[in-house]
């Protein structure tokens, strides 16, 4: 065990007749005159390797006779041309060891299509699947691309709590963290008496804290899961999700676009040249034209469009919104992709929106009514981004946090960072599971997280 090799190197570079251990998952047998054929898969790319077995394997009618979906299996053999159609070299196996069975009477996956809606049912095998096995590798590829990125921007990786006394987003949908029992909640005033002596939650988001190393470390970021209490059961709303978030002093909202927009260009670049195989099936099976979206929004400037331009543009697109479009009311999802898939015909960057309907920190504009907000939009998907340039005058951020009912006191630290050394700074959060939607055309969110968690779900 151990020494046997991933089907994904076989497949790329056949150590063509030496002697080789693959093991894997069968995904079919199938059986001719004194043979069988297994398809196997252990999960490093999205093609099988096909395996050759003779009727003369001491095990062939006992065991071979026997697999079926789902079983394990270790095989020992030679890679040798492949005669048929569908593959340019297969498994001549010399042995077969089952390591485990998978009794097809109960076990769930079939050979057949399954709809991503029985897949969620059984979390714990979906990911053996083609489309959810493709999904898992690009989500992982982008991962390590978003780290890539910023190592080589040379921004610093910062680990931000999880547990946290801030409330960044305001929007009282912070999961609360307490270790006392249901009956001690109900006492006035309880989370004084609770771990942390204060009330405490799962973090929305990491800002405020790579805040901090921003004004110590200039360019930082954090990538990690983030919690809402959200009660939004929509195909792009989760409760948790991973956020990636950098954060940059001496930096402004045309500095921070402009990092915004490189590294989407970045990722999907990543993805584009590491995950051809992956995102063929997607194209062919999921989301027809996505190869010409991905390279579109690769090779296209981002538009860039005020707030107050978006909602003009809005208003004379003729079209009847569900939600009012009026100056003031936030964007729906349905305008977001109205902006980015038939205006723009390409990802927009919408900025300065009005200062009531956006978070504490947000900088406020010379003309006091708006925000040096920034949303990216991509068609599909809607908000993929939201950030901003953050407010570094003590005295403006002290009356816009009076004003949104913060207690000063709890956030000294963050006035503090005004009060000594105040830079202009700059920041965004990028929504993980949006950008693999974006980049596999998956339609609903649930299908792009190993374990999603949404209301009234949370299995395992
Ligand atoms: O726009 P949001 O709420 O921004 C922030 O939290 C800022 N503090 C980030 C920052 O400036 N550092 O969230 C950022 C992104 C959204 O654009 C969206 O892609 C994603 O996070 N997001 C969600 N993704 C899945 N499920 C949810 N419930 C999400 N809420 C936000
Ligand atoms: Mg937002």
């Amino acid at each position: 065990m151990g020494e046997g090799r991933r089907i994904r190197d076989v497949l790329l570079q056949p150590p063509m007749d030496e002697s080789v251990e693959v093991s894997g998952w069968v995904r079919t047998r199938r059986d001719a005159a004194g043979l069988s054929f297994l398809e196997i898969n252990d999960g490093s790319c999205l093609a099988n390797l096909q395996v050759v077995i003779e009727q003369d394997l001491i095990n062939y009618a006992t065991e071979v006779r026997k697999l079926s979906t789902g079983c394990s299996v270790r095989v020992e053999g030679a890679i040798v041309p492949s005669p048929a159609k569908g593959q340019t070299v297969e498994l001549r196996a010399r042995a077969v060891t089952v390591i485990g069975w998978a009794d097809p009477r109960v076990y769930p996956l079939q050979k057949k299509r399954h709809s991503f809606e029985f897949l969620r049912s059984v979390p714990h095998l979906r990911f053996r699947t083609n489309a959810l096995g493709a999904v898992a590798r690009i989500r992982s590829i982008l991962s390590f691309a978003v780290h890539r990125f910023f190592h080589e921007q040379g921004f610093l990786q910062v680990h931000t709590p999880v547990i946290t006394t801030s409330d960044c987003e305001g929007a009282g949908e912070m999961f609360t963290v307490t270790a006392l029992e249901p009956e001690q909640l109900c006492r006035s005033n309880a989370f004084a008496d609770d771990f942390f002596g204060r009330h405490a939650g799962l973090t929305e988001s990491g800002q405020l804290q790579a805040e901090i190393f921003a004004l110590s470390h200039s360019r930082v970021y954090t990538f990690g899961p983030t919690f809402r209490a959200e009660n939004s059961n929509t195909s792009r709303h989760l409760a948790e999700f991973w956020m990636v978030e950098p954060e940059m002093a001496f930096c402004d909202l045309d500095g921070n676009m402009a990092v915004a927009e490189a590294m989407v260009k970045f990722l999907v670049t990543e993805v584009l040249e590491q995950s051809a195989e992956d995102l063929a099936l997607f194209e062919r099976f999921i989301a027809p034209g996505l190869l010409d979206r991905l390279q579109h929004l690769r090779d296209q400037p981002f538009v860039r469009l005020t707030y107050t331009e978006a909602v003009s543009a809005l208003e004379r697109s003729g079209k009847t919104f569900a939600f009012p479009v009026q100056w003031g009311n936030d964007l729906q999802a349905e305008h977001e992709r109205y902006l980015c898939e038939e205006f723009a015909g390409a990802p927009v960057i919408v900025t300065n929106y009005p200062e009531q309907i956006k978070a504490f920190y947000m900088r406020l504009d010379d003309d006091e009514r708006t925000v040096a907000a920034m949303d990216v939009l991509v068609p599909g998907i809607g908000e993929l981004i939201g950030g901003s340039q953050r407010e570094e005058r003590l005295d403006v951020l002290t009356r816009r946090m009076l004003a949104a009912g913060l207690d000063l006191e709890e956030y000294g630290w963050y006035l503090d960072l005004r009060r000594f050394g105040s830079v202009p700074h700059a920041g965004f959060g990028l929504g993980f599971e949006r950008l693999v939607q974006f980049v596999t055309g998956m339609q609903n969110i649930r299908d792009v997280i190993p374990f999603p968690r949404t209301p009234g779900n949370a299995p395992c």
